[in-house]
Formats: structure tokens, sequence, C-alpha cells
């Protein structure tokens, strides 16, 4: 729902939701063929009958997906054996074993035929995972619509039968493409009739399966709690009793070595309500982290997936890997940050309602792989995936960032879409996360943080120091979160860590949002009371928030005023924080309030995220790039020395006295 763009806070006033949601029916009553809600959430899986009829079928082809490979590739067994001696050793060990090393892709275009006598437009397929899609009993959650022991499921996409064929409804007979990823088990394609609020199965398909489907895949880089160590976190079908997880990594061209890896999953019972408890639940498999120690700064390591099978089979990832390492704390060299929120994800076989759900999500995405060679690390401030509960989404999102994810740091941010569910523990009470209440998150992607139930963390690349906060948990004065800014913040040597950033998912800065307007205050209620004393008092050079679907910069602030009347080029004394929305990278756009305040610069309605760059201590450079072209639409330098953030400003200086 639109509502959920600003949430249900337990403090806002009721007046305030009366208000809101009278301005959701106008847009809705507008007839506006937007989907903000998730598309699966429409298709009344659960009271799905079966109507099976002889005449008709549903064909998918190829059976075996994820064949079209080598066997034993030179690259690979290059890569895998690093260093001149292990090159040959590898060589002889690779030959003996090459039968045993099982390596598949994990993305393919399947083709799916279908006939149907009594053919109409309302007709449409689902694509399952399990392909056995049937149960006898469902996990009744209390949900009443919830019937057993029909289909207890929701599929992991859907299409209308007459999509790419508009003459589908006369003849009865279609051709499809769908993407499949690989996500640990098989796949049919079931046709129904009666739309999707009424849905009868009329015919399903033959079964067709990856040819490892338990594969070790998807791997995503974060940073680690310090800047030396790189984190690795796959996705895998092999449970630890199967199988030992690791990573064989080291530098390009030396030999390599050995990390174990830890094991997580979760289960259906820890999902807080419905979907992610009903029909949307899905098994996540195994998720594998492992700590890649003791990196030099900035050098170049080559790394690969494995599992070892308990009867001494290696099980590898498809190719080998490689990351740069992070820069020492301080270090002064080029240093490329991406920042953005609310990507969600993108289908490419247009399922789903034509792809219409986020749909600047993989034109961002196809920006940032074609530029991956100039980006050092990713920050994505939350509304990761939009699964709401839909958990097979999850691998789909690892599947569409993973050129990104397994080559730079993907660091995220907890966002409403993540955590938010009534009577959980979260600040706001809405049900924007479907059920998952923060699970799926927490465990398909590693953050640095203490405590991944509390999603705040800090980490540093070069002369980036980044607090990154939780607006889904109360960060007030007061709260173990607010403590722990306020230390992140203290604890930075500005003089090798010039550039202090600022992050949260709800715009606990500043937004001309029609919503946050019309609440008045430009924010997040209580978003920036407790928080802009920190902002100043340590002189934060920029603040980042998403949720709000566009993009705005701010001046910089102090005291709700700017404090420089310069728009480009600043330089001299920090006396302000410049507050980023830079929300719009793939969700619906939001509007814009038709006020314009004094604080306002530069305000796009359309798709796009942010760059920055360090050149060294003195020099920061800030872009903002739409999505659909990749080029620069807004930037502005920063210019400055140390003795500038050393400056006495407001309140923002140390107490000085005469005493000898
Ligand atoms: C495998 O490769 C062959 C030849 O390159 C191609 O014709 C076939 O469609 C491919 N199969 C799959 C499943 O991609
Ligand atoms: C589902 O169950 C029905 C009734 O038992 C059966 O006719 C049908 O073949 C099953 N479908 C699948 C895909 O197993
Ligand atoms: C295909 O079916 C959908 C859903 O019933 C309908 O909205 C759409 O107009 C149909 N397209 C064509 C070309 O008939
Ligand atoms: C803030 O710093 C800038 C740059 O040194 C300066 O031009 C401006 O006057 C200062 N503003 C205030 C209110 O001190
Ligand atoms: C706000 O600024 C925009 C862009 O300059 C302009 O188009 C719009 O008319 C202004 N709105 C008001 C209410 O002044
Ligand atoms: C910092 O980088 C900027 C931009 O490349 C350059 O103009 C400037 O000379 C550099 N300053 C120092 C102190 O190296
Ligand atoms: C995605 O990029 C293409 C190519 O630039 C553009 O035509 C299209 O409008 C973009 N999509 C969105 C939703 O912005
Ligand atoms: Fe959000």
């Amino acid at each position: 729902m639109v509502f959920c763009e600003i949430g249900s806070m337990k403090m806002l006033h009721k007046a305030v939701i009366v208000l809101l949601s009278f301005v959701v029916v106008l847009v809705s009553v507008k007839g506006d063929v937007e989907i903000t809600e998730q598309p699966l959430s429409k298709i009344d899986i659960h009271s799905a009958v079966i109507d099976l009829h002889d005449g008709a079928f549903v064909k998918a082809y190829p059976s075996v997906l994820g064949v079209n490979i080598s066997i034993f590739d030179r690259k690979t067994a290059l890569t895998d054996c690093l260093g001149v001696f292990g090159i040959v050793l590898c060589y002889i060990r690779r030959t003996v074993n090459s039968a045993d090393v099982e390596r598949g892709e994990d993305i393919e275009w399947v083709t799916v035929e279908l006939k149907h006598p009594k053919s109409s437009n309302d007709d449409w397929i689902g694509v399952f995972s399990p392909a056995q899609f049937n149960a006898s009993t469902c996990f009744v959650e209390n949900d009443p619509k919830q019937q057993s022991p029909y289909i207890c499921s929701a599929p992991i996409k859907y299409t209308f039968a007459n999509y790419s064929n508009a003459g589908y409804a006369q003849t009865g007979k279609t051709t499809l493409k769908f993407q499949i990823i690989n996500q640990r088990a098989d796949y049919s394609f079931a046709l129904f009739s009666g739309g999707l609020s009424n849905p009868k199965l009329v015919a399903y398909s033959n079964f067709i399966s990856f040819k490892n489907p338990k594969a070790p895949l998807y791997p995503r880089l974060a940073i680690g709690k310090s800047w030396n160590e790189m984190t690795v976190t796959w996705t895998s079908g092999y449970n630890i009793d199967i199988a030992t997880p690791f990573v064989s990594w080291g530098v390009s061209g030396q030999r390599a070595t050995r990390s174990p890896a830890g094991t997580l999953t979760f289960h259906q019972n820890s999902m807080c309500g419905s979907p992610a408890r009903t029909v949307g639940w899905r098994d996540p498999g195994f998720i594998h982290t492992s700590f890649l120690e003791n990196l030099w700064p900035n050098t170049k390591y080559v790394y690969k997936l494995g599992h070892k099978l308990a009867n001494g089979k290696y099980i590898w990832s498809k190719k080998t890997y490689s990351f740069m390492s992070p820069p020492y704390p301080g270090q002064e060299s080029l240093q490329r940050v991406i920042i953005f929120g609310d990507m969600g994800k993108g289908e490419r076989d247009g399922s789903n309602e034509y792809n219409n759900y986020q749909p600047g999500s993989l034109n961002t995405t196809d920006q940032l792989i074609n530029d991956i060679d100039n980006i050092d690390i990713v920050f994505h401030i939350g509304d990761i995936v939009y699964s709401n509960g839909y958990i097979s989404q999850w691998d789909q999102f690892t599947s569409q960032v993973e050129p990104i994810a397994s080559a730079v740091p993907y660091m995220i941010a907890s966002g409403n879409h993540e955590r938010d569910w009534p009577d959980s523990g979260s600040f706001y009470d809405g049900k924007d996360s479907g059920g998952e209440c923060g699970v799926p998150a927490e465990t398909t992607f590693y953050v640095p943080a203490e405590n991944r139930a509390k999603f705040w963390y800090s980490t540093d690349y070069g002369m980036f120091r980044f607090c990154i906060a939780d607006s889904e948990h109360d960060w007030r004065e007061g709260t173990e979160q607010y403590k722990f800014i306020e230390q992140c913040f203290a604890s930075v040597d500005r003089k090798k860590q010039p550039w202090l950033i600022f992050a949260a998912h709800r715009v606990l800065g500043y937004s001309s949002d029609k919503y946050y307007a019309a609440e008045g205050s430009f924010d997040e209620p209580l978003g920036r009371v407790s928080l802009q004393k920190l902002w100043q008092k340590y002189k934060v050079d920029i603040g980042f928030y998403g949720h709000v679907h566009n993009y705005e910069r701010t001046c910089p602030i102090y005291q709700n005023t700017c404090v420089n009347s310069e728009k480009s080029h600043y330089s001299g004394t920090v006396n302000g924080t410049i507050h980023v929305v830079v929300g719009g990278a793939g969700a619906h756009l939001s509007e814009f309030a038709q006020i314009n305040t004094t604080w306002s610069l530069y305000k796009d309605y359309d798709f796009g995220f942010v760059k920055m760059t360090a050149f060294n201590q003195s020099s920061l450079l800030f872009e903002y790039k739409k999505s659909k072209d990749g080029k620069v639409y807004d930037s502005f330098t920063i210019s400055r020395d140390y003795r500038d953030v050393l400056a006495c400003v407001h309140d923002g200086c140390e107490a000085t006295t005469l005493a000898p």
C-alpha cells in the first residue's frame, strides 16, 4: 500500500492517519496501473481449486538446466590453484578429480508451451518451486482464507497467458519464456483459469531442474568488524551434516588458503505472520558466511566458494570471483562509494504484471554493473527486496545483484519492508515486512552489527566513516541506538577520516515528500529532534535517507537553517550538515509537495543513485546519477583542510580555558 510510505507510528495522530488514507484513496481512484503492493499477494492461491482439463497441457524445456558448462576449463583451474607450484599440483589434482567437480550455471531461460481449449484472458501461468506444489496439510496460522489440502504456497512468479501473444484467448495456444534462477529445488509451470482471485488449476507441466540444485550461489561481500576483514556470504542447499562450507581465497597469483564458513538458516515458525508464515513461506536454504581476515590494504584477492562432501568430493562455485580489499582507515587513495535506498528487484522476463513493481530496479542494477570497475563499496540503505513476506524473492534479489555484490562490499541497512510488524519490537507497528519481522534480511546479508537484530553499525572505508542507523528501532535520546550513533561520530579521527557520513532508511533529516510536508516537519515524526544535535556537535558532512522514492539535496543545515548560500563548491569551515534523500533506486516514485522550502537545493522525480568520490583528505566529489542513462544530473564538491573541521562554530567546539 502507498500508506506504508510513511508507516503508522504509534504516536502519529489518528487524524493524520485518516487524512493520509483519504489521499491514498484519491490516488487509487485516478486509475493508476502502478503496482504498489507485492504482486504475488494479489493471487488468492489459498483458495485455488483443482479443475484439470484433459485437452489442456503445459510443457516446459529444457528439462535439465545449467548443463552448458565445461567440466574442466583452464581459467578456473588457474585461479583455483594459485601460484606457480600450485598450478602444477592443481593440474594433477584437477585432472584426477575432474569428474567429481560438479558445476552448473544458475540462471536459464525456459520455454513454456501451453494449450487450453477453454482459454480466456483470465488465464495465467504460475511458476512453482518446489515443482510438487500440492500438500496434504498447510501450515495454517489463523488465516481463515487458507484451505487445505490444496495449494499452500504462492508461486515464485506468474504471468498472464496472453503475455507476448494477444491472440491467446482465441487460439488457446501460446509459448512463453521465463528466466529461472537456481533456487535449490525443481520447477513446474501451472496453468490456472479464473484470474488471480479465483484460481482453478487447469494443467501443470513436467518438472524441470538445475543440474545441481544445491550448488553454492550468489556470493555477497560485506566488510567485517574491522577494515581488514571481508565477509563472504552465500546460499546453498548443503547443510553442515552433508558438506563443510569454506572459501578458497588468496592474493591473485599467490597460493590460496581456505577459511571455514558458518551456516545459518531460518524456519517457517521464525516468521512473525502472514504471508511469510503461510503462503509466502519458502525454504531459504543454507546461508554461509566466511570471514577472510588479515587482508592487506588495496590488494586484489580472488575467491571461490566450496563445499567438501563427506565422501571427500568437492562442490565449487561456478566461477572464481575477485575483490579489492579495503584501504587502511585514513589512507589517502581514490575511494568511490555508491549509496541508494529502496531498489527492490525486477523480472527480466516481464512476469509479475509486466515487471511493474519496482520499475527502476533493473536499470539501477545495470548501471552499477556497467560501472563496477569504478565502484569500491555500495550502501543499499533499506527496502532491499520488497519481498513483503514472499521469501522466494530473496534468492531472486541476491541473484540480481550478484555481479555487484560479489565484486564490492554490499552493505545494507534495515527498512520498514524488512522489519516492521505489529507487536514485534519494531518502532513502527505497520505490516510492511509481510510477517518477515527482519529475519530474512538479518540472515541473508551480513552486517558488522553487534547484534544483527538491532541493525545499526559503523564501518570505515579509507577516509570515510559511515554510521548506519536503524530507523525501524528507536533512535531517540536515551536509547541504546542513540548512544551507538554518538559513539560512532565521536570515535572518528577527522584528520585521517574527514568524511563523516550518517545514513538511515527513513528520513530522519529533511524531505519535501508530500506525505512528510503534510505533517509540517518535513521528516519522520520525531525524526531529527534528538539527532540534529549530534550531527551538529560532531560536524557530520552528509546524512543519507531512503524510504521516499525520489532524490533531494539540501544546503548545509544548522538548526533548521541554511548556513551557506553556496550551491556546488563548498569550502572552508564545516558548519552545517547536508541532507540527501536517495530513495529512488527502483520502487515507484514518490511525489514532492508543492511547497518550495529554503533548504531544498535540488529535487528530482526520477530513478537514480548517488556516487561519492574522495580524492584525498581535502577533496570530495558528490554526484547524483539517473538510473536510465548513468549521467550526472546534480553534483557538488567539498574542499577543505583539517583546521576547517576543528574550527569553532556554534556549539561544535571543545571548551577552552585560560588555565596554564
Ligand atoms: C546449450 O548450448 C547449445 C549450443 O551452444 C545450445 O543450442 C543450447 O540451447 C544450450 N542449452 C541451454 C539449456 O542453454
Ligand atoms: C495435486 O493433488 C491432486 C488431488 O490429489 C492431484 O490430482 C494432482 O495431480 C496433484 N498435482 C500435483 C502437481 O501433484
Ligand atoms: C491479457 O490479460 C490481462 C488479464 O486478464 C488483461 O488485463 C489484458 O488486457 C490482456 N491482454 C490482451 C492483449 O488481451
Ligand atoms: C559557514 O561556513 C561558511 C564557509 O566557511 C561561511 O561562508 C559561512 O558564513 C558560515 N556560516 C555561518 C552561519 O557561520
Ligand atoms: C517550486 O519550484 C518549482 C521549480 O522551480 C516550480 O516549478 C514551482 O512552481 C514552485 N512551486 C511553488 C509553489 O512556488
Ligand atoms: C586532492 O585532490 C584534488 C582533486 O584531485 C586535487 O585537486 C588536490 O590537489 C588534492 N590535494 C592534495 C592536498 O593532494
Ligand atoms: C530504463 O532505462 C531505459 C533506457 O535508458 C529507459 O528507456 C527506461 O525509461 C528506463 N526505465 C525507467 C522505469 O526509468
Ligand atoms: Fe521504506
